[in-house]
């Protein structure tokens, strides 16, 4: 049996949550999909994502990486994305029917993710971690593993500022507030959430990098 509910109304409320909520999903589709592709093919290597695995991506925003995710797992996997934006989720659900992938999205939260334990092989979250106030990402890592089945990986994919000083000094005092994010300070956060295996490293695309970790069960 399916883990999985798919709901159809298009009018949910937009769960409670402190963290911050894109609801201008048809915007940020056409500004970020072009832009994120290139992360995709490593995200997949990164995640070892194999055909019929079941995979969650959270804050899963347009659903672009969630229908990529659909794409590798083929028939027999599922992919399924959550987020708080009802609007998101129309957007994402009418892309997925677009590209003809039975992709399935769902309004919800990181830090009460609607599913059983032990339920997804990979679990992806690519730009969410920094919209989500400190104690929130705990609870939501925490989340992210009781959700993996054990041995399941969790890939953590997020902004890391440019390494040179001088640029690095730029960017941050004149251009823009993103460049104070910084992936690895989420490396303590996942391994107090209890992931182990911890890596770290660039992603296909230059201003992204990833944090990994395995759920090694209870
Ligand atoms: C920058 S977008 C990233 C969207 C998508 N992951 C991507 O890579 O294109 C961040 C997303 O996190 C979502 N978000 C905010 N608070 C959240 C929460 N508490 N739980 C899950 N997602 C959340 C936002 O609504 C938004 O869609």
């Amino acid at each position: 049996m399916s883990h999985f509910h798919q709901h159809s109304q298009s009018s949910q409320q937009t769960p409670e949550t402190k963290g911050n909520v894109i609801h201008w999903a048809l915007s940020y589709d056409v500004l970020s999909s072009g832009i994120l592709r290139s992360s995709e093919a490593s995200i997949r290597t990164l995640a070892q994502v194999k055909p019929g695995d079941r995979i969650l991506d959270v804050g899963c925003g347009s659903g672009r990486l969630t229908i990529a995710a659909q794409k590798w797992v083929g028939p027999t996997g599922e992919a399924q994305g959550i987020d708080p934006a009802p609007e998101a989720i129309m957007v994402a659900r009418r892309n997925a029917a677009r590209a003809g992938l039975a992709a399935k999205f769902e309004v919800g939260l990181v830090e009460t993710l609607p599913f059983s334990d032990a339920t997804f092989d990979v679990v992806l979250s690519r730009l969410v971690l920094h919209h989500l106030p400190g104690d929130l990402k705990q609870r939501g890592l925490v989340e992210m593993r009781r959700v993996l089945k054990p041995g399941g990986l969790c890939l953590v994919v997020d902004f890391e500022p440019p390494k040179s000083p001088i640029l690095r000094h730029l960017v941050e005092n004149f251009l823009s507030p993103m460049a104070h994010i910084d992936v690895h300070e989420y490396i303590p956060l996942l391994v107090e959430a209890g992931f182990a295996e911890m890596e770290t490293g660039p992603t296909g695309s230059k201003y992204l990098s990833y944090v990994r970790g395995r759920s090694l069960g209870k």
